[in-house]
């Protein structure tokens, strides 16, 4: 899909969220919209409130005020404000950090089954008594993220510990335990941090293969501005917690606030 085609309705917004942590105004009055099958990307300096947006919507945070509205399809409309991490993920938010968060002396398997975990439905009932419900359920998880393994380059690793990966194979392991969970909306903090110039290639494509054969949502929040500009649909640029500008990676190009604000150092 052509990063300029096909966009469609909006599937995550935000009105006028604000988180503050004592004085600090972490987040201020930030309203934005995410389009259905688009890569967005959240820009800004460090501490402009990027992972605090992510915390936000994924749960993590209860914000201080302001509505987050999740359009899960055209006719279901859910509010997210408030609701446990769990709660959003069973919803469809799936998410990576910022620093690598891996179950290091689990394999990459278990890794990723335990991402799967949330789609179980049989509840404790059925993980108890292992009916043929749940084996199916299990079965299934299982088979599914064998595909993901392979889908995504890491099926010969599956037997190995996720802290013997190299690093970059670490940072991908964490997409796919968060494709696990089979979201609609992916949100990816920092996934180039780290990497050398031909793993962010790397990761680049792996991007853009989630996208397509996953059919979902991407929020990625990335200094790497090749990446950046290179696959996304629609940036939004926080600083200070104010979101100073939205728009396609050609008018972000050249917004003087936003050169002013960030790349003017970010981008050389
Ligand atoms: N739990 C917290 N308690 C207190 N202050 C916090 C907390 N979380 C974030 N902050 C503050 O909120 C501001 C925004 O932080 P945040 O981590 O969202 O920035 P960021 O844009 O992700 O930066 P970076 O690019 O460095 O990751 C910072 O000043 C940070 O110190
Ligand atoms: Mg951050």
């Amino acid at each position: 899909m052509s990063p300029k085609n096909n966009l469609s309705d909006t599937i995550l917004e935000t009105k006028a969220l604000t988180m503050h942590f004592g004085g600090l105004m972490a987040l201020n009055s930030v309203s934005l919209k995410i389009q259905r099958l688009s890569i967005t990307a959240l820009i800004g300096p460090n501490g402009a409130g990027k992972t605090t947006l992510f915390n936000c919507l994924t749960g993590l945070y209860k914000p201080s005020g302001g509505q987050i509205i999740f359009n899960k399809s055209s006719r279901e409309s859910l509010h997210l404000n408030g609701r446990a991490p769990y709660c959003v993920s069973r919803l469809g938010l799936a998410r990576t950090f910022q620093n690598i968060r891996l179950f290091n002396n689990l394999t990459v398997l278990e890794n990723v089954l335990i991402g799967g975990h949330c789609r179980l439905k049989s509840g404790l009932w059925g993980a108890l008594f292992r009916g043929r419900k749940t084996k199916k359920e299990e079965k299934d998880i299982l088979e599914y993220s064998h595909s993901l393994l392979k889908n995504y380059g890491l099926a010969r690793e599956a037997g190995s510990l996720a802290k013997n990966l190299p690093y970059g194979a670490q940072r991908r392991l964490e997409i796919i335990r968060a494709l696990a969970a089979g979201p609609s909306i992916l949100l990816l903090d920092e996934p180039a941090a780290g990497l050398n110039l031909a793993e962010t290639k790397e990761l680049e494509e792996i991007i853009e293969k989630v996208r397509d054969l996953e059919k979902l949502t991407i929020i990625l929040i990335e200094h790497d501005m090749s990446l950046v500009m290179s696959i996304s649909h629609q940036i939004h640029v926080l600083d200070y917690g104010r979101l100073i500008a939205s728009g396609p990676p050609e008018a972000i190009r050249c917004d003087p606030q936003v050169i002013r604000a960030y790349l003017g150092a970010a981008a050389s």
